[in-house]
């Protein structure tokens, strides 16, 4: 068993870790403006980061946080799915997030579930090739799915994957099932930022509440480093955080004192 362990911060609930997350994000974005350059953030979509958006939208609005320069990526997008479909990861963004900030149109990058299939690989490489070009990710913001998942990236997922399409795991499709008014009409596939792809970013935040999530936390955090569960790559990114409530740090087994 490889015990090499991921930084940890365990709070009482979703609330305070999702502060410390926005908190974490204005930071960067603050810290990159001095420098002249803008922020270049990773986004995720899911009920896990919706009180870190929320966050960064108050700060928006009362204290000023300023997202007109700030460039994004986001992991992933069903395939095929229209950006105007009320599943779809466009829709999320906008609606909880994007349309509430004073964040340019032009900055936002989301894969599209309308690329077409022969175009995808050229596309997915144009992606990865844009958040080169705007100087890599400085902080890319993950949740967990119970398949292990990081973005997209189903059990299979190499530690050098790329932005592709891929299958989606029968557990993936099955949380997604109430959203989609039953598991038949959850898309089959989607594309995702790679393993690798992740890996580049600066800093990586991943979070993870709720009990439905201790098990797989347990096993990304402690069980051997394999593409069976692609986030336990991330105990080998040196600038990676788990921001976890108490009740998906239940399953971790206690540190020995030093
Ligand atoms: P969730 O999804 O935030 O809705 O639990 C997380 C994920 O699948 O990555």
């Amino acid at each position: 068993m490889n015990r090499k362990r991921v930084p940890i911060k365990i709070f009482e609930n979703d609330l305070p870790a999702s502060i410390d997350v926005a908190k974490r994000i204005a930071k960067v974005m603050l810290e990159k403006k001095a420098t002249g350059k803008p922020a270049v953030l990773g986004l995720a979509t899911g009920n896990t980061p919706v009180k870190m958006y929320r966050e960064l939208i108050r700060m928006h609005q009362e204290e000023k946080l300023d997202f007109s320069d700030v460039i994004t990526f986001n992991l992933d997008e069903y395939w095929p799915i229209r950006p105007s479909s009320l599943q779809s990861y466009h829709i999320f963004m906008h609606e909880t997030f994007f349309k509430h900030i004073n964040i340019d149109t032009k900055n936002i990058h989301i894969p599209s579930g309308e690329w077409r299939e022969e175009e995808i690989d050229t596309r997915c490489r144009e992606y990865e090739e844009l958040i080169i070009e705007n100087g890599g990710i400085d902080v890319q913001i993950l949740g967990i799915g119970r398949s292990g998942h990081i973005g997209f990236n189903e059990p299979g997922s190499e530690r050098d994957s790329r932005t592709r399409m891929l299958y989606l795991d029968k557990k993936t499709r099955l949380d997604a099932a109430s959203g989609f008014s039953g598991e038949k009409n959850v898309p089959k596939m989607a594309i995702t930022m790679g393993v690798g792809t992740i890996m580049e970013a600066h800093e990586i935040c991943l979070m993870a509440f709720g009990e439905k999530k201790a098990s797989i936390i347990r096993r990304a955090a402690e069980d051997d480093i394999s593409s069976t569960v692609s986030a336990s790559f991330l105990r080998e990114h040196s600038n990676t955080t788990f921001y976890l409530d108490k009740s998906a740090s239940e399953e971790l087994t206690p540190l020995c004192p030093p």
